[in-house]
């Protein structure tokens, strides 16, 4: 038996999904590369990209974008439940209750079931964030695309263009990551043959965690108790004399560069304009790299795509409790199509090597 508990080496699953090349900082959706992506694409072609297997026409294009804005409304019953939920309890909680009141779906995974998931993600999300600010419900536009619509419901009026493009450059990037640990989650519970709601629901449990996609929330938290140039050497070196470990920095798959953080820092930095706190961005980065090096000389460290699109988000106009959340509005499209790949293969069960007392022993 081979032992490996994080299994860092171990492959699990074939996909026609996603190329990763972490030595040379690749990444690509059925063999498009993303940056390009990213910059030349909208959010609709995709996700049909990912789901359908092909980039659009544009008639494709057009009845992708209608069938999309078509599911989008909430049910009744899910405001209800959202309403009951005391305000103080976080958002991916939320939207993890949310998501399993949508009920049980047949198995096997569909492309209809995964539209009508991702699409309500932002209505829900939105749908949570105005109650808990004491604002008005915002109903979704159909005249909208995906990613202007989830603005527009968040903010309640007409979205800029450069935020919607902004935004859509990090659904894009962050749409689909092979293994990382929700879709793994979302795999494992598919290959029960459970339907594709569960997948969906255990995902966005994975994803809550700080060394996934919760790193983003903190990453702006650090930021702001960080505060000043001058406070950000004192500040990190505690951290990691603490053990502490600095969100937005390392990453199990990518060793010299993450892809995706230039372009969307780039982004950012654009968005922001003179706001002081891309400035501080950077240097937390700089001294962050420099103190890590200094402090665990063996290993590699990199940024991660978290750290620049928590300043992305930031500039967009979306505060802390919001960013963790639409990570789960662009990787539930990846959660998805692994679903519907996962949907005929082997239930997926490891073995454990038992370290406790025996029986008599
Ligand atoms: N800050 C400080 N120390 C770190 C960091 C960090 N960001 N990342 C790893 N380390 C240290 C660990 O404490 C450990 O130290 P030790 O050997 O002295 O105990 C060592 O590096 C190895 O840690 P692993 O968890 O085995 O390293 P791995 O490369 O597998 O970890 C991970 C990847 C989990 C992302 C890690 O770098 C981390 O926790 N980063 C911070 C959280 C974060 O940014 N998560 C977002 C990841 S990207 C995404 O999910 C989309």
């Amino acid at each position: 038996m081979i032992m490996s508990t994080d299994l860092a080496d171990v492959a699990v699953a074939k996909t026609k999904l996603c190329f990763i090349d972490g030595d040379e900082g690749l990444l690509e959706y059925r063999g498009h590369e993303v940056g390009k992506l990213a910059k030349n694409h909208v959010f609709e072609e995709v996700v049909h990209l990912l789901l359908i297997g092909h980039l659009p026409s544009v008639e494709e294009l057009f009845s992708f974008k209608n069938k999309m804005a078509s599911y989008r409304s909430l049910p009744e019953p899910v405001k209800e439940i959202i309403n009951t939920i005391p305000t103080d309890v976080d958002m991916l909680s939320v939207l993890r209750t949310a998501i399993s009141t949508l009920g049980e779906f047949s198995f096997p995974p569909t492309v209809e079931q995964s539209l009508s998931i991702c699409t309500k993600i932002p209505s829900i999300i939105a749908y949570r964030y105005n109650r808990v600010c004491k604002r008005k419900p915002v109903e979704p536009s159909n005249h909208l695309g995906h990613t202007a619509n989830y603005l527009y419901m968040i903010k309640g009026t007409q979205p800029e263009l450069e935020q919607v493009q902004a935004l859509e450059a990090y659904l894009i990037s962050t749409l689909e990551h092979g293994m990382n640990p929700s879709t793994f989650a979302a795999r494992v519970i598919t290959s029960t043959r459970a339907d594709i709601v569960s997948s969906v629901s255990a995902a966005i449990s994975a994803l809550k965690g700080p060394l996934h996609g919760g790193a983003l929330s903190q990453i702006s938290m650090n930021l702001q108790e960080i505060g000043s140039k001058e406070n950000t050497e004192r500040w990190l070196r505690e951290k990691i004399e603490a053990g502490k470990r600095i969100m937005g920095f390392g990453h199990r798959v990518y060793k010299y560069r993450d892809p995706r953080v230039l372009p969307l820092k780039n982004i950012a930095i654009k968005l922001s304009g003179n706001d002081s706190k891309l400035d501080l961005a950077t240097h937390v980065e700089e001294m962050t790299l420099q103190l890590l090096k200094e402090y665990k000389p063996n290993k590699q460290f990199i940024t991660n795509v978290e750290f620049y699109a928590a300043a992305l988000l930031n500039a967009v106009g979306f505060d802390n409790n919001l960013l963790t959340a639409t990570f789960a509005v662009s990787r539930s499209v990846g959660w998805c199509a692994h679903s519907i790949e996962a949907a005929n293969g082997p239930l997926i069960y490891p073995q454990s090597v038992y370290s406790g007392p025996r029986i008599g022993l």
